[in-house]
């Protein structure tokens, strides 16, 4: 359905037209003096330029135009030319009611209906998962569901690294540790055991000393290079340790990822992308696109309208090893290949932009993808400790990612248990969603390309802009509603009052903002548009909460219209956490 600001611009163009004046002066706006009116147009600022007349005069015309229009309390002229907007509250009542049974609330967005790629996670495989991959996964799910929420066809693909030197060190290593494993035994001519030969926890240690070993062993490190090579050139025994790795490592990420509440439709990696590498760097050598430059193979992806000089792009090193770039663009090729989508978006560290300047271009110039095709970088900021670095742990070493969370959900236990107002089982429970939430919406709440700091204290606070106090005040609706409903109250097919009082329209006019909030978010793929959004729902419902007896209002019928306002208010906070990824415990 329309938004309420098209409504109106409709309405006001009408007049302007009328008046002779272009209709495309009527544009309306939320008033930024809510003091004095609830939406404006200044239109007529604009046209008096155009006509050679005062401002004040069209805005005089237009508004004598509008007088007695249902759909205003008050419309009026402001020197110099401002139109002031009261809306009429049976206006507004019947625009709320209409979404309250509308699919969606009535949002629909303006494109049409898009296949789109949305590439985030990024975990490397055999890697514990720290919190730069936090980022990705929290801001990656939310975008993921805002495209489904517009009615986009959307794939969600973890793109696992899994074809680095991790491997070549994971291998080298099982080797030092267990030699007579048959993957070591060049004679060896049997199939080779179906069971892995290490645990999700040794396995996990494995990595980091071996890391950690290549740092000060040269010959080990050596060692590493050439099973990373032995694996990419396809030899069975690093293939069969790789396939180990592989099926270890992604359960116990899939494990992660849901604890998170985060899910990827595709579980592709590096890896799949592998195949297509020699074709198409060939390919690109053929026309004429890649040429030679110090052994290596590159493409020039300056353009004209850059403002700063932009590194070519190699796609093939003077060994004839494949890299990261190479990688994303035989990506894109399957990609295409396989699901030909509209568009893509890359949830990945801002850091990389230039990576994926460089692979968006070259994709194009090679005709990879074609020329049409959407691609977007979604650069994210670091998480950084409350001393403004990046996040570390109180030793200083890199944070797991279980351990962050185990962290923000026992602050969150220990604020439940301080309310006792529930039982332990359930506050673990409850402290678990509450936290997860505030970790989240402390990430969300962010522009995802700015840097934030991460600081427990503040994220898991009943007050303020987090997500506890977004939920507390959904459970305060719940139990409101609830003991409604107990009293014998049907909350169902209710309709809004048609006179409010001032925090009461306050409320009618932030639910209405829903469909425009959800355009721009959808359009910038931004969750801290919605986060804005329902805090600011959250404090005006909090506002007309404390003015009002909800319960106690003696008139049924008026007591009937809050009780449909505070539905929607909930509906809609509900359908905005579940497009950040969040959930809304029944009790807190
Ligand atoms: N694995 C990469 C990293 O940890 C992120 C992958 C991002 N996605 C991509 N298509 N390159 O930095």
């Amino acid at each position: 359905m329309k938004t309420i600001i098209e409504k109106m611009t409709e309405i006001i163009s009408e007049a302007f037209v009328e008046c002779g004046y272009d209709a495309s002066y009527a544009k309306v706006t939320v008033s930024n003096r809510p003091d004095l009116c609830e939406y404006q147009c200044n239109g007529a600022m604009a046209a008096a330029k155009a006509y050679g007349k005062a401002p004040f005069m069209i805005a005089d015309d237009v508004v004598a135009k509008l007088s007695g229009n249902a759909a205003f309390k008050s419309i009026e002229s402001v020197k110099p030319g401002f139109i002031n907007i009261i809306l009429n509250g049976e206006f507004i009542a019947g625009f709320v009611d209409e979404m309250a049974v509308a699919e969606k609330f009535g949002y629909a967005p303006k494109s049409g209906k898009k296949t789109v790629i949305v590439d985030f996670g990024g975990a490397n495989a055999a890697k514990p998962l720290h919190v730069g991959h936090l980022r990705s996964a929290v801001i990656g799910e939310s975008v993921k569901r805002i495209q489904k929420f517009a009615g986009n066809e959307v794939i969600g693909d973890v793109h696992l690294g899994d074809w680095g030197l991790q491997m070549g060190l994971i291998i080298e290593e099982l080797r030092d540790r267990k030699p007579e494993l048959p993957y070591f035994d060049e004679s060896f001519a049997g199939e080779y055991p179906t069971e892995a030969p290490f645990t999700i926890s040794e396995l996990e240690e494995i990595y980091p000393a071996a890391s950690a070993k290549s740092k000060v062993d040269a010959e080990f490190m050596e060692r590493a290079h050439t099973a990373t090579l032995k694996l990419q050139s396809g030899d069975k025994a690093c293939t069969a340790i790789w396939n180990h790795i592989m099926a270890i490592s992604k359960e116990d990420l899939k494990k992660n990822y849901d604890n998170l509440n985060v899910s990827f439709d595709l579980w592709k990696g590096e890896s799949d992308a592998q195949p297509y590498i020699p074709g198409m760097v060939q390919d690109m050598i053929d026309s004429g696109l890649a040429y030679e430059s110090q052994g290596a193979m590159v493409v020039d992806i300056q353009e004209e309208t850059d403002s700063k000089e932009l590194p070519p792009c190699i796609v093939r090193k003077s060994d004839g090893a494949a890299l990261y770039a190479t990688s994303d663009l035989a990506t894109i090729l399957e990609r295409e290949k396989l699901y030909s989508p509209d568009s893509y978006i890359y949830v990945v560290d801002k850091r990389q932009e230039l990576h994926f300047t460089q692979v968006f271009r070259v994709a194009k110039k090679a005709g990879i993808a074609p020329q049409q095709r959407e691609m977007t970088f979604l650069g994210f900021g670091t998480m950084n400790g409350k001393d403004g670095k990046p996040f570390k742990t109180r030793s200083g070493g890199v944070m797991r990612l279980e351990h962050l969370i185990a962290d923000i959900q026992e602050a969150c236990y220990t604020k439940i248990m301080e309310n006792r107002t529930v039982e332990e089982a359930e506050a673990r429970d409850t402290a678990r969603i509450v936290g997860l939430a505030a970790l989240k919406y402390g990430d969300l709440s962010n522009q995802a390309s700015k840097d934030y700091v991460f600081d427990v204290d503040r994220f898991t606070s009943f007050e303020g802009n987090t997500g506890p106090y977004i939920l507390y005040t959904i459970v305060r609706i719940k139990s409101i509603l609830a003991k409604y409903a107990s009293e014998g109250g049907v909350c169902e097919g209710l309709a809004v009052n048609k006179e409010q009082s001032v925090s009461e329209k306050n409320l009618l006019l932030a639910l209405v903002r829903f469909l425009e909030v959800m355009d721009v978010a959808y359009e910038e793929n931004a969750p801290h548009k919605i986060c804005q959004y329902i805090y600011e729902v959250s404090n005006t419902f909090n506002g007309f909460y404390h003015d009002t007896k909800i319960l106690g209002e003696t008139d049924e019928d008026k007591k009937k219209g809050y009780i449909a306002l505070i539905s929607l208010t909930k509906a809609i906070l509900e359908q905005c956490i579940d497009l950040l990824g969040i959930e809304c415990p029944d009790r807190m």
